[in-house]
């Protein structure tokens, strides 16, 4: 097992048989101990988190399998906290793809000239480079196709995605009461034929999730949730 990459959250490895293995970590993502999805550093470490954050991924990533939805996953050990995937490009060094039903984090923070807190968003979606050094920038579909990171194409394939994947989250969690506000995802191409699929993870570290009004921290969504 080759390792290829330390992430904030994850550690990932390459399999003999050209797969790759991810590790989830007991970190999380957030500024002074204080959980934040949007942060690009690692805020705090929890016990457990990382085994909670795949438990998440693992139900998502089988019920968008069973929907015949593109992605990576290949199977998830629960106990070692690993999850299996198949290896993808990311385009250009990396971009985070995000799903908004509802006005709040950084599109409050940019656009609060125009829009209240919690206003209801549909299925808004919106690209950020990853770009720790520049707080992780939004990119236009031009841009993206003009700097030769994504073709049209493409992006039309990327946003149908995030939408039909950003639906299935949230049917399944509003069967509990939870209402998902945004969620955020990576993308890669994979195969030989660059097919674009979900890669990464989908777990509360990635989403902002309310219930009665009040925000779910990701180890609780899990609890609740599952
Ligand atoms: N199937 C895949 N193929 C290639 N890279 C992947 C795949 N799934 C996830 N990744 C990458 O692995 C890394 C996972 O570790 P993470 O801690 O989340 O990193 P980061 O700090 O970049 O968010 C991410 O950079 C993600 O883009
Ligand atoms: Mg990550």
């Amino acid at each position: 097992m080759k390792h290829i990459y330390t992430g904030k959250t994850k550690d990932v490895y390459e399999l003999e048989d050209g797969n790759y293995l991810l590790q989830f970590k007991d970190d999380v993502t957030g500024v002074d101990g204080v959980f934040d999805p949007g942060a690009n550093t690692v805020g705090l470490t929890i016990e457990g988190a990382g085994r909670s954050g795949l438990k998440l991924t693992k139900y998502f990533f089988e019920v968008l399998k069973e929907k015949g939805i593109p992605t990576h996953y290949v199977d998830a050990d629960i106990e070692k906290a690993t999850m299996t995937v198949k290896p993808a490009e990311v385009f250009g060094r990396g971009l985070e793809v995000i799903c908004r039903y509802r006005a709040v984090g950084s599109f409050l923070r940019r656009y609060g000239l125009y829009a209240e807190e919690g206003q209801p968003l549909d299925a808004f979606v919106e690209v950020t480079i990853k770009d720790d050094d520049r707080q992780d920038p939004p990119i236009s579909e031009d841009a993206l196709d003009m700097l030769g990171v994504l073709s049209k194409d493409e992006y039309k394939v990327l946003k149908e995605l995030t939408q039909q994947i950003g639906n299935v989250v949230k049917e399944e969690l509003a069967k509990k009461g939870i209402e998902l506000y945004d969620i955020k995802f990576e993308f890669g191409r994979t195969g030989e034929d660059r097919q674009i699929v979900l890669i990464d993870e989908i777990s509360g570290g990635n989403m902002r999730a309310y219930k009665d009004g009040k925000y779910i921290e990701p180890l609780e969504l899990e609890k609740l949730f599952l």
